[in-house]
């Protein structure tokens, strides 16, 4: 197994290197294949797990904005309580996404499905086929009012599930197919968070912005209105 982390020599810390292998021995998937990205907080990765792509999104125990996140989680009521420690503080951000992708997934939700977490890892499917689906940034919808419908039915979903998204953007929403994925979810808090009101109306502006940028004029009091 050692030499599948060969090219990753130094990238991880020792400790999110011991998550990896301990994953890895439970089967979760075989080794790291190609880095899809590098966030302010976490590196994605692509893997195989029994022959099938799984995405490995890898939090960051050091180099992350940990006074943002312990800020954002501290008025998740889910979160009650969390103690302003650098690494719990990540583990808690990664739970949260882990949590959200479970539940949402429950109700038929287009997320990637929640494979496993432990720590600072999350486990989930990969949307896409050889590569990702690209993000609705780079691959603007063919028919971008079919392609908002569906997006309103998955926002309205999302809230009926009882979440915000709260950071909602043609960066965290894939393109496969034609077909909304909503990804990146570890801000996503429920209605009784106080924030919750002004995060749906930042999410519903961002995207009520993007649809009229690329030819579906919709303010967001209407987006609103329909999610
Ligand atoms: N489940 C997934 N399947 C395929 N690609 C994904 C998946 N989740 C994230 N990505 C890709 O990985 C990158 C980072 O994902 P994201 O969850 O938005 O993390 P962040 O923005 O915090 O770095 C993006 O390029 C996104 O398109
Ligand atoms: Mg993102």
């Amino acid at each position: 197994m050692k030499e599948k982390f060969k090219t990753l020599k130094d990238v991880f810390d020792l400790y999110t290197e011991k998550n990896l292998f301990h994953m890895m021995g439970q089967g979760h998937f075989e080794g790291l294949e190609s880095p899809i990205g590098v966030g302010k907080e976490a590196n994605t990765f692509s893997a195989l797990r029994k022959g099938k792509r799984v995405l490995v999104k890898i939090y960051r125990l050091q180099t992350c904005d940990f006074n943002r996140m312990f800020d954002n989680l501290r008025t998740d009521p889910r979160f009650d309580g969390l103690k302003k420690k650098q690494r719990k503080v990540v583990f808690a951000w990664a739970k949260r996404e882990a949590s959200n992708l479970a539940k949402l997934g429950k109700v038929g939700l287009h997320v990637p499905k929640l494979i496993a977490h432990r720590d600072n890892i999350v486990v989930m499917e990969f949307i896409g086929d050889e590569g990702p689906a690209p993000q609705v940034i780079t691959q603007k919808p063919k028919h971008p009012k079919a392609f908002l419908e569906k997006l309103i039915k998955q926002m309205k979903a999302m809230h009926e599930a009882g979440l915000v998204h709260g950071d909602l953007s043609p960066f965290n929403l894939l393109n496969w197919d034609e077909n909304p994925y909503i990804i990146d979810l570890s801000q996503a808090t429920p209605f009784r968070n106080p924030h919750a009101e002004e995060l749906l109306e930042r999410d519903v502006r961002v995207m009520a912005t993007f649809f009229t940028k690329i030819g579906v004029k919709i303010t967001p009091g209407e987006l609103k209105a329909k999610v």
